[in-house]
């Protein structure tokens, strides 16, 4: 690591949590999603099987049905790997033409992305990358993976009745964190003891999306991880060689994720008076969208028993109640009524 750039990045004297993960996770050259793919340090459902996709297919596929919308909108795709099992999922069910959209920020992970989904664009199925966010007066459906846990965060402890925000500063070499007062903000819904973790980058985007699908219609399947209520606890957390760190242990070359907040999700969208339907685990969204049945003909169309173990092995890591069957939330919010009885409005 080049420590003039480092120096160079955290010349001021101290800056917010969110710059620094803005930094160490998408800076133009040192970004750790400009230099790594999923998988190569933490793994995402997406990537374990194939069958998580082809089970979000199904569910969107239903809704695009239901609600008429034939335009699908991933956020943060990664690899691209998840569009692709919805995209040839989709294309083997319906011979209507539809449009992918792929909102990415990393230009590593945009290469791909393409490469990933060549094979798939098509007269019949088209993909297209979008910049800013910029939506077409129309409906869409929206849905993402672990996007919002990979954005940036503050943290703002109470401490004695007083506020202090969580930053960084960076001498001698070493990250360190820092406390500052804050003087002219009054958060009464903390106690002492609390730490209240926001991502202005997370609200910005709900809203945005919200909005939209307020006034066009379309929905927002929502999968991330965290528990039904978000504790006000520190939840931030890095990732380096698959094993969890403190984030300033390898800043650039970790990934940095946190508990997504869904009572904040639910309260922005009773404030565009929109449904909210969940959220449900990972475990149940997966077998109402035939999982089971799914991963029974993968086992069935094989011989090798190396590969029928692979599978069930797959199979248990994304259902698992023990870990990411419970870990992982879907949350569909929409403007119409969304008549599957498993996933209950709340
Ligand atoms: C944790 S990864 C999840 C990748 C993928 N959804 C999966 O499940 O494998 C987060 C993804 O969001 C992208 N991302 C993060 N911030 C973004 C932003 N502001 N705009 C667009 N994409 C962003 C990252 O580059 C990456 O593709």
């Amino acid at each position: 690591m080049e420590k003039s750039k480092i120096k160079k990045i955290f010349k001021s004297e101290s800056i917010s949590l969110s710059r620094f993960m803005h930094k160490c996770l998408y800076d133009k050259d040192l970004g750790f999603y400009q230099n790594n793919r999923i998988g190569s340090h933490f793994t995402t459902s997406p990537e374990i099987s194939q069958t998580f996709g082809e089970c979000i297919a199904i569910f969107l596929f239903r809704v695009s049905h239901d609600f008429g919308v034939s335009k699908f909108l991933e956020l943060g795709p990664g690899n691209g790997t998840l569009m692709a099992d919805i995209i040839r999922t989709i294309s083997k069910i319906s011979k209507k033409k539809f449009l992918f959209y792929l909102y990415e920020k990393s230009n590593f992970l945009k290469k791909i992305q393409s490469e990933t989904l060549a094979k798939y664009n098509s007269k019949k199925t088209k993909i297209l990358s979008i910049q800013n966010l910029r939506l077409k007066k129309k409906p869409y459906l929206f849905f993402c993976n672990e996007f919002f846990d990979a954005l940036p965060l503050n943290q703002i402890e109470k401490k004695n009745d007083l506020l202090f925000e969580k930053r960084i500063k960076y001498t001698d070499g070493k990250f360190k964190w820092k406390e500052y007062l804050i003087e002219n903000k009054n958060l009464n819904f903390l106690s002492n003891g609390d730490i209240w973790e926001y991502s202005p980058l997370t609200n910005l985007y709900i809203k945005k999306i919200l909005n939209h699908i307020k006034k066009f219609g379309g929905g927002f399947l929502v999968i991330d991880y965290g528990p039904y209520v978000k504790k006000k606890i520190s939840t931030i957390q890095a990732i380096y060689k698959s094993k969890k760190c403190d984030i300033l242990d390898y800043p650039f070359f970790s990934d940095m994720t946190y508990h997504f907040d869904f009572s904040n999700l639910k309260k922005f969208s009773e404030d565009f008076n929109l449904q909210f339907h969940g959220p449900i685990n990972q475990r149940k969204f997966l077998y109402f969208n035939g999982i089971n049945e799914r991963i029974n003909i993968l086992i069935n169309q094989t011989q090798d028993n190396d590969v029928k173990k692979k599978l069930s092995m797959q199979f248990h890591r994304l259902t698992d109640p023990l870990g990411m069957g419970e870990l992982f939330k879907f949350v569909f919010i929409s403007k119409n009524d969304l008549n599957f009885p498993y996933f209950k409005k709340s």
